[in-house]
């Protein structure tokens, strides 16, 4: 019999879909038990969120604080672990890390292989790499990663994300799309529970991986590279600001958020419009090192 565990945090329920429909195929395999665990913090989130507490968990989330989180209900070792999570601010969402933190992860994730499942807005990349490095320090084996991303362009869902976070609202309206992943997307999210029913069936999960090779488990947008990782060096800065004017919730901290949300729509107005332009005339100059940097950012699973 093989255990595999799935482990999550989500707040409107969209990962949770994404994992069930990937999860369902599992659950019909001979000889396989899953086990599907939430993770809880011990002080829940808001959802949707008021404006300061979306901002307020910002430099924690950026400087992987984590977060307490209660014990999740879980035997000793698995053969394989599904960790989903979301991005927030370019970093795994604070519940989860919170989680990677725990005694009880350094024992679960020890030499256990690691498929990550992330859904989110479009801006993953560098919540990746700090999960790579949170899964190294536990002894984890990453084998694969899969990515949904929320469906219209980059452009759209910069409006239509946060205004599903802050209101609850996803329909579509005027021009925008309805926010979150496509349910197409969802549904054929089974495709990846299929092959890991297979692979596991022939003990692949033991070898170096990955199993969900040639599936499309991600698609990075070389486009959106440069953007993260400038935003990420920013986000860096605005955070170590937003920590040093006081705890969470405190009158000096939401005054440097303040400024920082005007900053944001400025430079979302000015410098990104411009920043687009700019990459779109030096692609073609730059191609071979964004290709490659794509390629890498795609492993383990590849296109
Ligand atoms: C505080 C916060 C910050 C977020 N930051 C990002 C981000 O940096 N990149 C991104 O692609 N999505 C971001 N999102 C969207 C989430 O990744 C995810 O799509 C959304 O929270 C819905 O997931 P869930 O309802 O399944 O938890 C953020 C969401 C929240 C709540």
């Amino acid at each position: 019999m093989k255990k595999i565990l799935i482990l999550y945090y989500s707040q409107s329920g969209q990962l949770k879909r994404v994992l069930d429909t990937l999860v369902a195929p599992l659950e019909q395999c001979d000889e396989v038990q899953c086990d599907y665990r939430q993770i809880q913090p011990l002080r829940p989130y808001p959802y949707p969120w008021s404006f300061y507490a979306f901002f307020n968990v910002f430099p924690e989330a950026v400087y992987l604080d984590g977060c307490e989180v209660e014990p999740v209900k879980a035997e000793e070792k698995y053969d394989l672990i599904v960790l989903g999570y979301t991005s927030w601010f370019l970093s795994p969402s604070i519940p989860v890390t919170g989680f990677l933190q725990t005694i009880q992860a350094k024992r679960l994730f020890k030499d256990t292989p690691v498929v990550t499942v992330i859904a989110c807005r479009d801006m993953w990349l560098m919540a990746q790499e700090k999960m790579k490095s949170l899964l190294a320090g536990l002894g984890a084996r990453l084998i694969d990663n899969v990515v949904l991303t929320d469906q219209g362009k980059s452009l759209y869902t910069f409006v239509t994300t946060p205004r599903w976070m802050l209101t609850g609202k996803k329909d579509a309206f005027w021009f925008f799309p309805k926010a979150g992943v496509a349910e197409e997307a969802i549904g054929a999210a089974s495709r990846f529970g299929e092959r890991l029913c297979a692979a596991l069936h022939n003990n692949e999960e033991q070898h170096k991986g990955p199993l969900l090779a040639n599936m499309g488990a991600v698609n990075v947008n070389g486009k959106l590279i440069a953007t993260e990782r400038i935003a990420h060096r920013s986000f860096l800065i605005w955070s170590t600001l937003i920590k040093k004017a006081g705890p969470p919730n405190s009158p000096g901290r939401n005054i440097v958020i303040t400024i920082y949300a005007l900053f944001l729509l400025i430079l979302v107005a000015t410098v990104v419009p411009l920043n687009m332009l700019l990459r779109k005339i030096i692609y073609p100059f730059r191609k071979k090192a964004i290709e490659a940097a794509v390629s890498s950012y795609e492993q383990p699973s590849g296109r």
